[in-house]
């Protein structure tokens, strides 16, 4: 398995990837495929990576501007992070994860956030000290890395792909 930046081939099947990812989840509102297009309309992708194996895409994560209480200070969010079906629980998440973060910290991020289940995340190294907040979330599931500053505090808001 090879993990690399996507190119405009791979688009069609990041969305289906997604969509079917997604599909059987409970908290899923059946919108990620069209965030991750938005996101690249709106110039807001800042790292998309796929996980590729045979010529085909097994895995995809997004990477976007976020701010913290208003702040644009160099914090990303992970996401949407997808793994086909079939595949998943084989560590493909978790490399697709450490590939992103890694690549973030090449670039001077300050950090990532997410909202998702610490049991899937927390291996990657995220965690939640209550501090950040996201809507009226419980801040378990609002996590973070830190590479450099303070460790962040205030309301995480997603690029407008997410909002729409
Ligand atoms: C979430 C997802 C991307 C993880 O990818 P994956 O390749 O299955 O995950 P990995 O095998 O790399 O495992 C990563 C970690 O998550 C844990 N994990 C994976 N799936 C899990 C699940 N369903 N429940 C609990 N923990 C899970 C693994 O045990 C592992 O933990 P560790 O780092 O402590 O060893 C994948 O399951 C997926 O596509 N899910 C559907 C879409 C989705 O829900 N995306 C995330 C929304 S927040």
């Amino acid at each position: 398995m090879h993990i690399r930046y996507e190119t405009p081939a791979d688009i069609d099947a990041i969305q289906h990837l997604t969509s079917a990812a997604f599909r059987p989840m409970p908290y899923s509102e059946g919108t990620e495929a069209e965030i991750i297009r938005r996101l690249r309309a709106g110039g807001d992708l800042t790292i998309s990576l796929v996980a590729e194996e045979a010529g085909e895409i097994l895995g995809h994560v997004a990477f976007s501007p976020v701010t913290i209480d208003g702040v644009d200070d160099r914090w990303f969010g992970l996401g949407p992070i997808s793994v086909k079906p079939e595949r998943q629980r084989q560590g493909i998440g978790k490399a697709l994860m450490a590939k992103g973060l890694e690549l973030l910290k090449e670039r001077g991020a300050s950090g990532c956030a997410l909202i998702g289940n610490p049991d899937v995340y927390s291996g990657a190294g995220f965690s939640s000290d209550g501090q950040l907040t996201y809507q009226d979330l419980d801040t378990r599931f609002v996590q973070r890395i830190v590479f450099r500053g303070p460790a962040p505090s205030g309301m995480l808001r997603f690029a407008p792909a997410f909002e729409n």
